[in-house]
């Protein structure tokens, strides 16, 4: 597995898998890997020649800054994790080459990025678009892998992609949970052990709402989410919302689509956790 932390370098590389005629699979992520990044990584490495997996923290997607500085920074038992699972290369870049000057570029990423994260991390998306661009031009991939855990954003990429128009495939994948049900996220590390024990009560409340569904409303169904979540200690939903799940826009009734998906942010002390739900359709 080679290391690399300089654009150019990895071009070099790059270009002689390409000359071959193999492959190229891209996994961005922000380091502090767990299962569910591994899930990307190994579904990259069956479909591709070579998997190149960027270990980035960008700035730019950071809308608080205390998060920014507080997000796990663990690059050394990435590396050791990735080359265990077979990944080709890492790209781990330092923020002076993903940013040598200042971005100013705005996306137009359309409707799917004003609701939720959009309206909650005002900026969020734009960064992402930011640096997933750049990664595109960098490692220009056939395809790239994107987790379900971040349902919305796994849109808005398919929106960016569809203005720089790379000609990269973007590929989804299922959300990888905890024993207990807990989606895996980094910020799952940052969690004291009583909020860790409650965190479980995130997707057990998402699975509950699934039945609940059958027999309420749209609105009900999200009351019943928020209502039980709130209960909880230091549980503070920041919002819950049943929207179409190819165009992220609420539903006020499930016959409005063939793909209702919850998705839900909490804070759970300081600590903020996203997660989803696809409903059976009615
Ligand atoms: P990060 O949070 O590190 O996640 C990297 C990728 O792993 C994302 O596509 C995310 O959806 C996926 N992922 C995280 N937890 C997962 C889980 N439990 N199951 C399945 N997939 C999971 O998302 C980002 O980084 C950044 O926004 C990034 C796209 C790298 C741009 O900076």
């Amino acid at each position: 597995m080679k290391i690399v932390a300089k654009i150019a370098e990895l071009k070099e590389i790059l270009n002689e898998y390409r000359d071959q005629g193999k492959s190229i699979g891209l996994v961005p992520t922000m380091g502090a890997l767990h299962q569910g990044h591994i899930s990307l990584v190994k579904r990259c490495i069956q479909d591709n020649d070579c998997c190149v997996v960027s270990v980035f923290v960008n700035p730019t997607q950071f809308n608080d800054k205390n998060d920014l500085k507080h997000y796990p920074r663990t690059p050394k038992e990435d590396c050791a994790l990735l080359e265990s699972v077979g990944c080709s290369i890492v790209f781990i870049p330092e923020v002076e080459e993903m940013y040598p000057e200042e971005d100013n570029r705005i996306f137009d990423l359309g409707s799917a990025a004003e609701v939720m994260e959009g309206r909650f991390r005002p900026g969020h998306f734009n960064g992402v678009a930011q640096i997933v661009s750049k990664l595109f031009y960098a490692v220009e991939p056939n395809k790239a892998y994107f987790g379900e855990k971040d349902f919305q954003q796994i849109a808005v990429i398919r929106a960016m992609e569809r203005q720089i128009k790379t000609g990269v495939e973007i590929i989804d994948v299922p959300i990888v949970r905890e024993d207990d049900g807990l989606a895996m996220s980094s910020r799952n590390r940052r969690l004291t052990e009583s909020q860790r024990k409650n965190a479980p009560k995130i997707w057990e409340t998402l699975s509950k709402s699934y039945n609940f569904a059958k027999d309420h409303s749209v609105e009900e169904t999200t009351n019943f989410v928020i209502d039980t979540l709130n209960k909880i200690p230091e549980f503070k939903v920041e919002y819950y919302e049943i929207v179409d799940g190819d165009t992220l826009q609420p539903i006020k009734d499930w016959i409005e689509t063939k793909r209702p998906v919850g998705c839900i942010a909490t804070f759970c002390g300081e600590i903020r956790l996203i997660d989803n739900i696809t409903y059976s359709v009615k």
